[in-house]
């Protein structure tokens, strides 16, 4: 067992989170990670309603008794989907945590406060972490450059990221982008946060609903498998490369506007990506962690794989490294 400040103050065995994931973030993996020990993450806006997503809860919680939460993405958008009545539907379900993510969450944590819910917001840089410690939540997850989906406009490694954070607030940090063994958490750990966050690794096990040709794309992708769309639109995210992101790319880099790339990056498509089984159909996000992972494990074997390897590699490998004064002269 690995005790933290997240591990005590969520009632998390594990100091381990799997993040929000449009289209992935259903009933069956939550449960999984949940029963697992880990703090799996409904994705609120993978539902296309508020009611269907009071049902995704329900059927969640008929499959695990463990505490799971739900992620609220908050995303500029003309036409924006009605976040007061998923916020609704989140607080009637009885959920205690949330996860938010996307633009400033000030007035959803005022609500989810009020009704004795806790809140983790993820944030990209140490600037946005500290307004959210200053809003009042009680968590923050950091994502580094690594990251599958939106890494942010800063493009600062986890490896300078998580330490400058943990510098900086007094809530619980977690520690998210480019984990996906007993090697990031201990290394996490070491860098000053209290769990981490793991998205690329989830997707990429038997119980995540997506078709297992895509996992296997996983598998078979190395480190520099990912590519940073959207980057002249100053709204990054790193995908799973493929000929869809390229040619996103090839036309940013030759100015082309949204209005130019609209078709190719539709959510329907990405969304057939997982259903069909098909890489090549749109764009899906994944991180450069593809490199670190071999295989496909249930959640359980994950996590438990994990923890049994962090706390081998803090006991052994590292507490060997240390030497005591007097050995060291001898
Ligand atoms: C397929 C997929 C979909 C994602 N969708 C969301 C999302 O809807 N909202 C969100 O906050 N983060 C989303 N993320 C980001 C993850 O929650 C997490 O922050 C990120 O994957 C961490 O980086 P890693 O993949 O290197 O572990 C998604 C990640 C993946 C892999």
């Amino acid at each position: 067992m690995l005790r933290t400040r997240f591990t005590e103050a969520f009632g998390v065995e594990h100091p381990i989170v799997q993040g929000g994931m449009q289209w992935v973030g259903r009933a069956e993996l939550v449960a999984a990670v949940a029963n697992a020990g880990a703090l799996g993450f409904l994705t609120a806006l993978t539902q296309p309603t508020p009611e269907a997503l009071a049902k995704e809860i329900e059927r969640t919680c008929e499959l695990t008794d463990r505490v799971f939460g739900v992620n609220l993405t908050i995303l500029p958008a003309i036409n924006p989907p009605p976040y007061a009545e998923y916020r609704q539907a989140i607080v009637e379900s009885g959920v205690l945590i949330v996860e938010t993510a996307g633009s400033n969450p000030a007035e959803h944590v005022e609500v989810f406060h009020r009704h004795g819910i806790k809140v983790i917001h993820k944030a990209t840089s140490v600037r946005h972490a500290l307004k959210a410690e200053s809003l009042g939540v009680d968590a923050v997850s950091i994502d580094g450059f690594e990251c599958a989906g939106h890494p942010g406009e800063d493009d600062v490694p986890g490896l300078v990221l998580i330490p400058a954070a943990a510098d900086r607030l007094s809530i619980p940090l977690i520690a998210s982008g480019g984990i996906g063994d007993a090697r990031g958490l201990v290394a996490a750990l070491a860098l000053g946060a209290d769990a981490v966050n793991m998205g690329t690794r989830f997707l990429c096990t038997a119980e995540s609903p997506i078709d297992e040709r895509v996992k296997r794309q996983i598998v078979a992708n190395d480190e520099r498998a990912t590519d940073l769309i959207f980057r002249t639109f100053r709204n990054t995210a790193r995908v799973a490369s493929n000929s869809v992101s390229r040619q996103v790319i090839e036309i940013e880099g030759r100015g082309g506007t949204f209005e130019d790339v609209r078709d190719l990056v539709a959510g329907s498509r990405g969304r057939g990506v997982y259903e069909q089984g098909d890489p090549e159909l749109g764009i899906w996000s994944a991180g450069q962690v593809q490199g670190l992972i071999h295989d496909i494990p249930t959640c359980d074997e994950l996590v438990t794989r994990m923890v049994g390897e962090a706390r081998e590699l803090i006991a052994t490998r590292l507490a060997g490294l240390v030497l005591e004064t007097q050995e060291t002269t001898q």
